[in-house]
C-alpha cells in the first residue's frame, strides 16, 4: 500500500514537473519570438493551438491586460465566437486579432454545401508518390489540372493555354521553388529579389530565411537601380493596400513572380486574362480553403516549370494527393455553381462588399483614421461595375498617432503595423476575412475609440 502510494506521488510529482516545463517552455518561446525581429505567422498559430482555448470576455481576469504587460499579447488566442457564443460585456473585453489573413469568412457557404464538397477517400487510395509521370509537375493530379483549367476559363482571370501548370503546398512554397528556378545556380552574386512597398510582409523573412546565397531580398522595387539581374515580385491586387499593381523596376535583367492570389471577382473587377510569364495562386484566398495548403503556378518556359517541380521534389517529395483532390472537388464546386442562381462569386462578392461598406461607414464616424479609395471599373465576369474589395484594409491613422498597431493594441484590436510591409507606422494592414461576428464587433468598437 505504501509503495503504491510512494509510486503515485512520484508520478504525480513528475507529471506536474512536466507540466511547468511544458508552461515554461511555451512562455519563453514566445518571449523569444517577440524580441526576435520577425513576427512567425505560423509559430503564433501554433502557439494558439497549443493553448488550445478561445477566449472571448477577459476583463474579469485581467488577462489581457497583464498580459500586454508582459508584452506577451500574441500568445493570447484570438476571438472566437464560434466555439462560445455568449459575450460578457456585450464584447467590450474581447481581444479582436486581425492581424492574420485567416479566411474564415466563405465557411457559412462551404456549410451550406454540404455532401456536394464532401470528399471521402479509402484507405487505399492515393498511396503512390506519383499523380501523372508524363507531366513536368509529375505529382500533380490529373483533375486539379481539370478543375483549375476550368475554373480560370469561366473567371477569366487566366491565360492557361500554352502554360505548364505547378502544384505546391500552398503558393508560399511556389514562391520558394520560383525563386530557386530563376536564381542562377552558378552566379558569383545571389540573384536580387525586390518588391515594390508597401509590400507583402512575407518578404524578405520568404527570400532569406535559408540564407542560400541563389537570391537575397533586395528591398523596395521603387529603391533598386543597380545594372544587376533581379527578380520583381508583383502581387496584384496587392496585399496589403488593395491597389492593382505593375512591375516598378524599368530596368531590362529583371525577371517577375506575379503573384495572382487576389485576382478573383469578389475582391477586384477582372478586366482581362492574366498573362504573365510566372503567375501563382492559392484556393487560401480564393475560396478560402487555406487548411488544404494548395497553390498553384501558371509557368510558360518548360525549363522554368521543371527548375520549379525539382525544387519540390527535393523539398516535400511533391504535394499531399488528398488535398488536391480535395482542392479539385471545390475549385470544381466553384466553377459549376457560376451557374446557379447565387454563385460562390456572388456570395464572396457579397460578403467582401458589406464588410467594405461596414468598414467605410465606422471609419467615416471619426477623424482618426482614413482608408484608401478605388475607382469603380465593370467586371468581365460578373457585369458589375465596382471599386476594389480588398482582402485587406490599409488603415491609416491620422493627426498625431504615430504608431497605428500599438495605438489599436490598446484598444484591444490587434493588426499588423506598416513597418512588417516596408513602410510606415502610421498605416495598419486588417484583415477583412475573419468571421461575421468578429467582423461586426470590430467595426462597432472602431468608431468607438478616441484615444
Ligand atoms: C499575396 C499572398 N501571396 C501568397 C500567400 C500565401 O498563400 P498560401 O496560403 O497559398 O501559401 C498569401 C497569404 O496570405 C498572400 O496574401
Amino acid at each position: 500500500m505504501a509503495d503504491s502510494v510512494f509510486v503515485l506521488r512520484n508520478f504525480l510529482v513528475v507529471s506536474l514537473a512536466m507540466n511547468m516545463c511544458l508552461i515554461w517552455k511555451i512562455s519563453y518561446d514566445d518571449e523569444e519570438t517577440l524580441t526576435s525581429k520577425w513576427s512567425s505567422w505560423g509559430n503564433l498559430q501554433q502557439k494558439l493551438h497549443h493553448h488550445g482555448s478561445c477566449i472571448t470576455g477577459e476583463k474579469n481576469n485581467g488577462r489581457v491586460e497583464e498580459a500586454q504587460d508582459n508584452k506577451r499579447t500574441e500568445i493570447l488566442p484570438t476571438t472566437s465566437f464560434g466555439a462560445a457564443p455568449v459575450v460578457p460585456d456585450g464584447g467590450e473585453s474581447v481581444v479582436i486579432n486581425l492581424d492574420h489573413g485567416d479566411p474564415t469568412m466563405y465557411e457559412t457557404f462551404w456549410k451550406q454545401k454540404g455532401e456536394e464538397t464532401t470528399v471521402v477517400t479509402s484507405g487505399w487510395q492515393h498511396i503512390s508518390y506519383f499523380s501523372d509521370i508524363k507531366n513536368v509537375c509529375w505529382f500533380l493530379e490529373p483533375e486539379l489540372v481539370s478543375a483549375i483549367t476550368r475554373l480560370h476559363k469561366v473567371v477569366g482571370n487566366a491565360i492557361t493555354e500554352g502554360r505548364h501548370l505547378v502544384v505546391g503546398t500552398g503558393s508560399s512554397q511556389l514562391y520558394q521553388a520560383a525563386l530557386f528556378a530563376l536564381s542562377p545556380p552558378n552566379a558569383s552574386q545571389p540573384m536580387n529579389v525586390v518588391s515594390a512597398a508597401p509590400f507583402y510582409s512575407s518578404y524578405p523573412l520568404m527570400t532569406d530565411y535559408l540564407k542560400s546565397g541563389l537570391h537575397k531580398w533586395a528591398g523596395d522595387a521603387h529603391q533598386f537601380n543597380k545594372e544587376k539581374p533581379y527578380i520583381e515580385l508583383v502581387t496584384s491586387p496587392n496585399n496589403p493596400d488593395g491597389f492593382t499593381r505593375q512591375d516598378v523596376v524599368k530596368g531590362h535583367k529583371g525577371i517577375l513572380i506575379h503573384d495572382l492570389a487576389y485576382y478573383w471577382p469578389q475582391y477586384t473587377p477582372i478586366l482581362s486574362p492574366a498573362n504573365y510569364d510566372i503567375m501563382l495562386f492559392t484556393v487560401s484566398k480564393s475560396t478560402g480553403h487555406a487548411g488544404s495548403r494548395i497553390g498553384w503556378a501558371l509557368v510558360k518556359d518548360r525549363e522554368v516549370a521543371k527548375k520549379m517541380t525539382t525544387f519540390i521534389e527535393i523539398n516535400t517529395i511533391g504535394v499531399s494527393k488528398d488535398s488536391q483532390i480535395r482542392a479539385a472537388k471545390i475549385l470544381q464546386a466553384v466553377a459549376g455553381s457560376c451557374d446557379d442562381d447565387e454563385s460562390f462569386f456572388d456570395y464572396s462578392y457579397k460578403v467582401m462588399e458589406k464588410r467594405w461598406k461596414k468598414i467605410r461607414e465606422a471609419v467615416d464616424k471619426t477623424e482618426l483614421f482614413s482608408l484608401p479609395e478605388f475607382s469603380p471599373e465593370t467586371c468581365a465576369f460578373s457585369g458589375r461595375s465596382f471599386g476594389q474589395l480588398p482582402a485587406f484594409a490599409w488603415l491609416k491613422c491620422e493627426g498625431e498617432v504615430e504608431d497605428c498597431e500599438s495605438f489599436l493594441r490598446k484598444n484591444k484590436i490587434y493588426t499588423r503595423g506598416g513597418k512588417h510591409f516596408g513602410v510606415s507606422t502610421k498605416f495598419v494592414r486588417i484583415s477583412m476575412l475573419c468571421r461575421d461576428t468578429e467582423f461586426a464587433l470590430f467595426t462597432e468598437r472602431l468608431p468607438a475609440i478616441i484615444s
